[in-house]
This record gives C-alpha cells, structure tokens and sequence, in this order.
C-alpha cells in the first residue's frame, strides 16, 4: 500500500447532503489528521436509528452536508502530531463519547460523559473548528466525532480506542458459560474460537456463538494439550475452562503459548479439588487467572448487557434450550445432567 502519511486522501463516502434526501456515493478528499488526531480507514459501519433520525430531519441541531455513521471498526492510517497511544496499523473503533481521562466528567465515577471536544463535536467539526472532508468544493461536516459512513475519515485521538483482533483462544466445555465465553472472543474480534467438549453435539450450536472450529479430546490418544499446541503453532493466546474440571484447567493452561498465553478459570470445582501444573509453565511467561460473573461490576454492568440484549447484540435467546412450568422444575435438572439442555427457563 502506498504511503498516504500526511497527504490528502481521495476515497468514496456516503454523503448526506440534505434532510429527507437519500445518501449519494461521493468521491471525498479526507486531509491528512492534524495535531491530536488521528486517520482511520474504516473497514466496517453499522447504520444506526441516530443516523436515520438526523437524516430524516428530526434531530432539531442537525446540519448538512455531513459524513454520518458512528458505529464502525478500521486501522489506522497516519496519525498528527503529539499521538501516543494509537500508531498506523493499530485496529481501532471510534467512539461517539470520547475518554479524555482529564475533564472533570472524566474524573467523576459517575458518569461517562466526557466534555472535552463536546461542543466542536456537536457542531459537526474537529476540535480547532474546521472539518477535514471536502466534496466538489464544498466542506462537509463531521458526525459524532466518527463519520463512518466515509473509507477513511479523521477522528481526535481521545475518541479512539484499541482492540486486540486476531487471537487465538480455546474454551474448554461448550454449556451455556463457554458458549457465552465463545461470544466475548467473536465480540473481541478473535480469529480463531476453537471449543473443546467431549459431547461433540455440542460444536454446531458453538458455531452460532462464533466457535471457529470444534475438538473432542476422545479422538486423540495423546493429551489436549500436545494436540492444540500443535493445531495453533506453538499454542493459544488465550483460553478458558468452562467446565469446573481441575483436569481441564492444567490442560488449558498447558494449551496456552509460551511468553504470552492467558488461561482463564471459570467453571466452579468440586469442593476440595486443587489444581497442579509444572511451576515452568507460568515461569515460561504463561499466565493462569480466574475471573467471576464475567469481571463485571454487577448493579451497573448488569443493565448495560440486558441493553445490549435488546439491541441485539448480545445473543441470549439462543442459550434457551427448553421451556418448562415450575411443576416441571425437576425435567430441567434431568435434561441437565443428560446433557440435553443448554438453559432451561422455568415459568413460576
Ligand atoms: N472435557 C471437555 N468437555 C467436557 C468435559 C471434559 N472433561 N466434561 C464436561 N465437558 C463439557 C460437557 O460436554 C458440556 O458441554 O462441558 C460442558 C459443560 O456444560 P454445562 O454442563 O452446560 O455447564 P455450564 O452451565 O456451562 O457451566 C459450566 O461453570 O459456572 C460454572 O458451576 C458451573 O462449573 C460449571 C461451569
Ligand atoms: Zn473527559
């Protein structure tokens, strides 16, 4: 790819150029980010109720002609003086509230609304008042701080964050936890989501929940471990026990690469139960942690996934695998321990 760093890019764009009026595809000049900024080539966008409701003319403050979009994922392409914390090729999502960490919405808990560039943002430009697109001569301005709608677009470097992409993890026990666990790696952009279970029934509906690929550790006669090491060059980035299995545990762990690899806990072991590895293994740079209820802080957190349900963005329907009334209660434990059922929902 040629070098763009601090040239005018020419690319394509959605342009609104007026309310109530569709889209057109533009050829759009994109300047090069200035100090504090940073350019994006944006690979994907969702089309959101905000952008169609600016765009039919109800959003009273909304002006035209604009770059919309808000909900998009790209790489960075060149970033303007002073940027410390993204650098090209980084993978990135632009984020409509950005997180200047020194504001005084920043430094209170409680809220997430940072002011920093609100009033520039609001007006549909960067933070120094001018806009970084033109279209046959005419500026267009910017959306939410993102403007997805645009291959490549300028966004400040406090409304962008990192994401890892590209891990590679292994989740030991397909129930309704490690099914939930497959969804976080898919959501966290993983490459690679291989499911470890012995009921290999369990791997098509694991699909559904981003498993890129299903192993029965019944079809080998050597260890799991030695099996993924091998299937992943070396080893896996990161993994997760989902079962409860003190057996499994050492097995992800030992799954994971050396230097790097991170082997989660979450299944709840018997009562007594320990678990044992060789000291070298965590020596040689593999770390073994555990979390509960997901890391979440539970009273805030805890509407914020029904949210994300309702958006549907978060898959739940689909870890109900059985219907029952509470005089039935004790079907959903058979079911269960048959392995039959992922969730059953009882009806009081
Ligand atoms: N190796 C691989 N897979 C296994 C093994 C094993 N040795 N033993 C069981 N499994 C698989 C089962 O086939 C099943 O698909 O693990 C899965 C466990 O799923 P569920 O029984 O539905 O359990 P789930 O509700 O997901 O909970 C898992 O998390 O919260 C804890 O207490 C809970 O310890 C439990 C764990
Ligand atoms: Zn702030």
């Amino acid at each position: 790819m040629a070098d763009t760093t601090g040239k005018v890019i020419t690319c394509q764009a959605a342009v609104a150029w007026e309310a109530k009026k569709p889209l057109t595809l533009e050829t759009v000049e994109v300047e090069p980010p200035r100090a504090g900024e940073v350019r994006i080539k944006v690979l994907y966008t969702g089309v959101c109720h905000t952008d169609a409701y600016l765009l039919d003319g109800f959003d009273p403050e909304g002006a035209f002609p604009i770059i919309m979009g808000h909900e998009g994922g790209g790489v960075v392409e060149s970033v303007g003086e002073g940027v410390t914390s993204v650098q090209p090729g980084d993978h990135v999502i632009p984020l409509y509230i950005p997180q200047c960490n020194e504001c005084k919405f920043c430094k209170s808990p409680k809220t997430n609304l940072c002011g920093k560039i609100r009033a520039t943002q609001g007006k549909g430009v960067m933070p120094d008042g001018t806009s970084r697109f033109k279209c046959k001569g005419k500026t267009l301005l910017h959306f939410m701080g993102c403007s997805t709608f645009s291959q490549y677009t300028v966004v400040t470097e406090i409304s962008v964050t990192k994401v890892e992409p590209g891990s590679t993890c292994a989740i030991w026990g397909l129930g309704a936890v490690g099914l939930a666990v497959a969804m976080g790696c898919k959501e966290a952009g993983a490459k690679r989501i291989i499911g470890v279970d012995i009921n290999p029934d369990k791997f098509e509906l694991g699909k559904k929940f981003g498993l890129t690929e299903g192993v029965n550790p019944k079809d080998y006669n050597k260890p799991i471990q030695e099996v993924l090491v091998e299937m992943t060059d070396g080893g896996l980035d990161y993994t997760f026990e989902c079962i409860g299995n003190v057996a499994c545990m050492r097995a992800a762990l030992e799954s994971c690469h050396k230097g790097w690899g991170v082997s989660t806990i979450i299944g709840v072991a018997a009562a007594g139960q320990e678990i044992s590895t060789r000291p070298f293994q965590l020596v040689t740079g593999r770390v073994w942690k555990g979390t509960a209820f997901g890391g979440w802080k539970s009273r805030e957190s805890v509407p914020k996934l029904v949210d994300s349900y309702m958006n549907k963005k978060l898959l739940v329907d689909e870890f109900v695998s059985h219907n029952l009334n509470l005089d039935q209660i004790n079907e959903a434990f058979d079911l269960m321990h048959a392995g039959k059922s992922v969730r059953t929902v009882v009806k009081l």
